[in-house]
This record gives C-alpha cells, sequence and structure tokens, in this order.
C-alpha cells in the first residue's frame, strides 16, 4: 500500500515537473524592476502614502545648505512671476476649465514627483491651450510662441501645416458626402491598396485610435490561433486597453498578459516552451529605453532614467522574435502606431528589414484626423470560418472609414508617395543622430549634467548626476520657448520638417535653460548623494508618512 501512495506520488510529481519548470522560466523571463511584475507595481501603488513637502523643506530635500535652497527658492519665484505674466490668458483659461475635464486634472497632477506637485502647481501653473501651429512653433492664447517638441503624441510627423492640408483636401473631397457611416467613400480603395502595398500585408481594416486597432489584432490572433494569452515586452505601451495595459493604472488585475524582457533570451525560451501565447506585440519605441516605462517627469525622483539605441542589437532581436514567432505559430504583431512612417515610409518594418503577421498604425496615418489601422496576413484578418457560420470574431465601430478621415488619408498617403516627401526620409538617422551628438558636446562642454538620447526624432532627456530636483528642467525649457507635452523632458519629439536653423534655435534655448538651472542652484550636488540614497530617502519617508 505504502509503495503504492509513493509511486502515486513521484509519478504526481513528475506530472507537474513540466509545468514547474514552465513556471519558473516564465518567472525568470519577467524583468526584475516593478516594471516588469505588474501585480506587485500595483500593490504598491495601492499602499504608497501621499505627502508633499512643507514650503520651508521643499528646495533642500536633498539637504542642501540654505544658501543653495535660496538660490532655488529666488529661481522658482522668478520663473513663477515670468510665468504668471507671460502666460496670464492661457493658464486663465485653463484654470477655469480644468475642474470640468478628468483629463486636465490628471496631467496637471502628474507634470512632476507628486511630493512637490501641489507646490508647482499652484506657482508654476502651465496653460493647456494653444490658439495657432505654425511652421515648427505653437502659439499660445497670450500671443507666446514655442517650438514644439510635443509632437502632437507623435501624430505630428510631416509639421502642422502638411496635415492642415491634408485635413483641407481631405474635407473637400468628403464634402458632397457628408458623414455617411457603413458606406464607403471611394477614398477607402485607394487607401487598402497603398497600405497593403506599404505593410506587404494582404489586408485593411480601419478603427477609430491606435487602441482599437490594437485591441482588434489581438483579438484575432486569439480567435485564429486558439490561444489565450499575449506577450508583451516590459515598460511597452499599446494604448490603453485593459490587457496591454497590467500594472499601475489599471483597476484590474493581469490576466492573459505575459510581460516579458525585452532583449532577453529567457524571454524567447517563453515562447518557445508555452502553447497558450496567441501572440506577441511589438512597439518598436522601446527600443530608446528597452524594459522602462514611457518616461515621464513625475516619475523623475532621481537621475536613474537611461536611454539609448542600438539598431543592430534591436534589429537582431526582432529577428530572432520572427524566428521563433514562426516556429511556434505565434502571431507576431509590431504595434506601429507611434514609429510608423516616422522612421521610414514603409514604417518600422521597412526601417529594421523584419516583416511581422500583422502591424497596427495610427496617428499620423489619418493625415491629423483620428485613426487606427490593422493590415494582417489573410488567414488571420478573416472574421468568421466558412465550416463554422456561428464562430464569429467580433469587431465593428461606429465612426471607422469615417469619410473624412479616410480623405484625409488618402490625401496623406498620395503626398507620401511624392520624391520631395520621400526624400525627407533619406539619411534622416544620421541626421538627427547628429544633432542630438551636437546638443550633447554642447552640454557636455558647458559641464551641464544633462543628455539626450534618441531613436531618430523621438528623444528622451537624461541626467547624469544625481538630483531630486530634474523635472524642474521642464519650467526652464517652457521660458526657453521650447513647448513640452505633459511628460515633460521624458519626451521629446520633432518633426521631420525641422530645418537646421529651427533645430540651432532649438539647441541654444535648451542650452541656455539647463545654464539657468544650474545657476539657480538645482544640480547642486550633496556629497555622496546617489540615486539609490535617494529611493530609500523616499521609502523612508513614505513609511513615516504611513505609520505616523
Ligand atoms: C505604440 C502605441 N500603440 C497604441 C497607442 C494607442 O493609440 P491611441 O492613443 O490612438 O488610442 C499608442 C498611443 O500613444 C502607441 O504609442
Amino acid at each position: 500500500m505504502e509503495t503504492l501512495v509513493y509511486a502515486a506520488g513521484a509519478l504526481g510529481a513528475a506530472a507537474l515537473l513540466p509545468r514547474l519548470l514552465r513556471r519558473l522560466e516564465l518567472s525568470r523571463a519577467k524583468h526584475p524592476s516593478l516594471a516588469g511584475h505588474s501585480r506587485l507595481a500595483k500593490r504598491i501603488a495601492k499602499w504608497l502614502p501621499y505627502y508633499e513637502y512643507a514650503e520651508d523643506r521643499i528646495y533642500a530635500t536633498d539637504g542642501a545648505p540654505a544658501a543653495v535652497a535660496a538660490r532655488r527658492r529666488a529661481g522658482f519665484e522668478r520663473l513663477a512671476a515670468l510665468y504668471r505674466q507671460r502666460y496670464a490668458q492661457t493658464v486663465d483659461l485653463t484654470a477655469r476649465v480644468e475642474p470640468l475635464i478628468s483629463d486636465l486634472q490628471f496631467t496637471g497632477a502628474y507634470r512632476v514627483p507628486f511630493q512637490y506637485s501641489a507646490h508647482v502647481r499652484r506657482h508654476l501653473r502651465s496653460g493647456s491651450f494653444v490658439a495657432a501651429a505654425e511652421g515648427v512653433t505653437l502659439v499660445d492664447l497670450d500671443g507666446n510662441r514655442h517650438y514644439d517638441l510635443t509632437g502632437a503624441y507623435g501624430v505630428n510627423v510631416m509639421g502642422y501645416d502638411f496635415y492642415k492640408t491634408c485635413i483641407a483636401e481631405g474635407a473637400r473631397r468628403a464634402e458632397v458626402l457628408g458623414p455617411v457611416l457603413g458606406l464607403y467613400h471611394p477614398a477607402v480603395a485607394y487607401n487598402v491598396e497603398r497600405l497593403r502595398a506599404i505593410s506587404g500585408l494582404d489586408e485593411v481594416s480601419f478603427h477609430m485610435s491606435g487602441t482599437e486597432a490594437v485591441m482588434q489584432a489581438v483579438r484575432l490572433a486569439r480567435y485564429h490561433t486558439g490561444r489565450t494569452h499575449l506577450v508583451r515586452f516590459c515598460g511597452a505601451y499599446h494604448g490603453w486597453w485593459e490587457d496591454v495595459q497590467p500594472g499601475v493604472g489599471n483597476p484590474l488585475p493581469p490576466h492573459e498578459t505575459y510581460t516579458l524582457r525585452d532583449l532577453d533570451a529567457r524571454s524567447l525560451r517563453v515562447l518557445e516552451r508555452r502553447r497558450d501565447i496567441a501572440c506577441v506585440l511589438v512597439n518598436p519605441l522601446q527600443a530608446l529605453h528597452p524594459n522602462a516605462n514611457a518616461p515621464g517627469d513625475s516619475s523623475l525622483v532621481d537621475s536613474a532614467r537611461r536611454a539609448g539605441y542600438d539598431r543592430a542589437a534591436y534589429t537582431a532581436w526582432l529577428k530572432q522574435l520572427r524566428e521563433v514567432c514562426s516556429r511556434r505559430g505565434i502571431v507576431l504583431i509590431f504595434d506601429e502606431v507611434f514609429v510608423g512612417f516616422r522612421l521610414a515610409p514603409g514604417g518600422a518594418q521597412d526601417y529594421f528589414g523584419v516583416r511581422a503577421d500583422m502591424v497596427t498604425y495610427g496617428k499620423t496615418l489619418g493625415g491629423g484626423l483620428p485613426v487606427g489601422v490593422v493590415c494582417g496576413r489573410r488567414d488571420l484578418m478573416r472574421r468568421y470560418r466558412a465550416d463554422r457560420p456561428a464562430d464569429v470574431c467580433f469587431a465593428r465601430g461606429t465612426f471607422n472609414s469615417h469619410p473624412y478621415v479616410m480623405t484625409a488619408m488618402q490625401v496623406f498617403l498620395e503626398k507620401l508617395a511624392e520624391p520631395a516627401m520621400l526624400a525627407r526620409y533619406a539619411g534622416l538617422d544620421e541626421l538627427w543622430n547628429a544633432r542630438a551628438a551636437r546638443l550633447n558636446a554642447r552640454l557636455a562642454d558647458a559641464a551641464l549634467p544633462v543628455r539626450v538620447a534618441n531613436l531618430g526624432t523621438i528623444w528622451t532627456v537624461t541626467y547624469t548626476q544625481p538630483s531630486r530636483y530634474n523635472w524642474m528642467l521642464q519650467f526652464y525649457l517652457r521660458a526657453e520657448g521650447l513647448a513640452l507635452s505633459w511628460v515633460g523632458t521624458g519626451r521629446l519629439v520633432f518633426s521631420l520638417n525641422y530645418s537646421n536653423t529651427d533645430f540651432d534655435a532649438v539647441a541654444n534655448r535648451f542650452v541656455a535653460a539647463a545654464r539657468r538651472m544650474q545657476a539657480d542652484g538645482w544640480w547642486w550636488q550633496a556629497p555622496g548623494l546617489t540615486d539609490r540614497a535617494i529611493r530609500r530617502r523616499i521609502l523612508r519617508e513614505s513609511l513615516r508618512r504611513l505609520l505616523g
């Protein structure tokens, strides 16, 4: 009897072993950061208490002596006075509507680390209204002209004037039809042919946003593979729909999502072994900061932000992914909503020389109007089964293929084929890498603790010495006439129509802003201060707050 029990136990253990091994492989393929551990990150987010620094401490949270704190305070007050006077009308309208617009309340609160946020909001208010866009500049309600580094969330690849033309010409072509939905404007036929040629894929579906395009691509991958899980790489943004945004920001825990390490053989092993993976989502923008979330200044509590783009390494990674996905019947989806048409006219597939099974596009493709697109292999795009009529994969959307969007897209695609437009892409990497290198050399020469890293026209700012105040740079940059999005120095997005003169003007302003910030003492360095010590201090403050 005993022998039987042991035998059964051994059999059971042997049966469990492969499962345990697979579980272990999965754990090893998770990035050690919080971005790699959605559940833990959510738990910590629930626990982290709010606190803010009092006025008398806020300029010396790194232990700076009184004289340095006084310089910082004077600099802050000078900026506050400048903002009040220069941005009066823009800020006034923003303040009036902010209590009524939840999005504005959110972005307003998360421009800088939360401990400083209330103070900054009281004194250094940034306006959210703009009156005009001209060339590479934006003009606010007070008539101030700033160089645009927001890139309109990445939509603005070619320059705002280009999109004004797409929209105006598109509207002219669509106006006889108006907003007829469910039936197609002829522009749809043109767009489909062009998108097939660009993507190298068989079929196309139109949606209203990048988020929806990704939803649809993942749903189809699940439908056709009969598998449940999607793989995304640590830190990658794919829109705000549940399954692609596990962790902080989503009230639900992750279910059918694996978040794996980017650029890591351990992830390939998981793809090789598991049988429940329907698709792998790749956002090539992550090449700039693999395994890290989109950098925003609200998380700039120290100088740990890292970025750097290695085209050869990322290309090799995509090739490895392509191979394992082909071998394992996993659908490889390139999410090109951000980078498509920015890196190359044929998108990231063209730029990296790797083909996906499905590609999502959005942002700029709408010619300035909202859109999401899925291109895919015929067998993956089919929404029903010929032999099982009730087994369908449902997708609709009232406004998909809207005539005005389709005609603006048509103009965009027509113009994209013009030699002058194609010429813009020639030597693009070299041009923007050289610009970044020039700016970095100037920053180094001026002994400023700031650098930039870039993936073409997508830039992020990094900091070379530990500091608690790097987030102040965004306010100095604005004061010098550079318009940033609400994520601040985490993401600067240039359009391709920036001339050398325009860029030099931005670089001059950038250096001037950093010089002023340095002169105001924000980068004074406490002896021996490290990023780790800063994070430990924040942990202690949080614990004290929690327990006190
Ligand atoms: C790579 C990527 N995928 C999806 C999305 C979501 O697109 P949308 O904001 O149009 O829903 C974004 C938006 O920034 C994105 O960058």
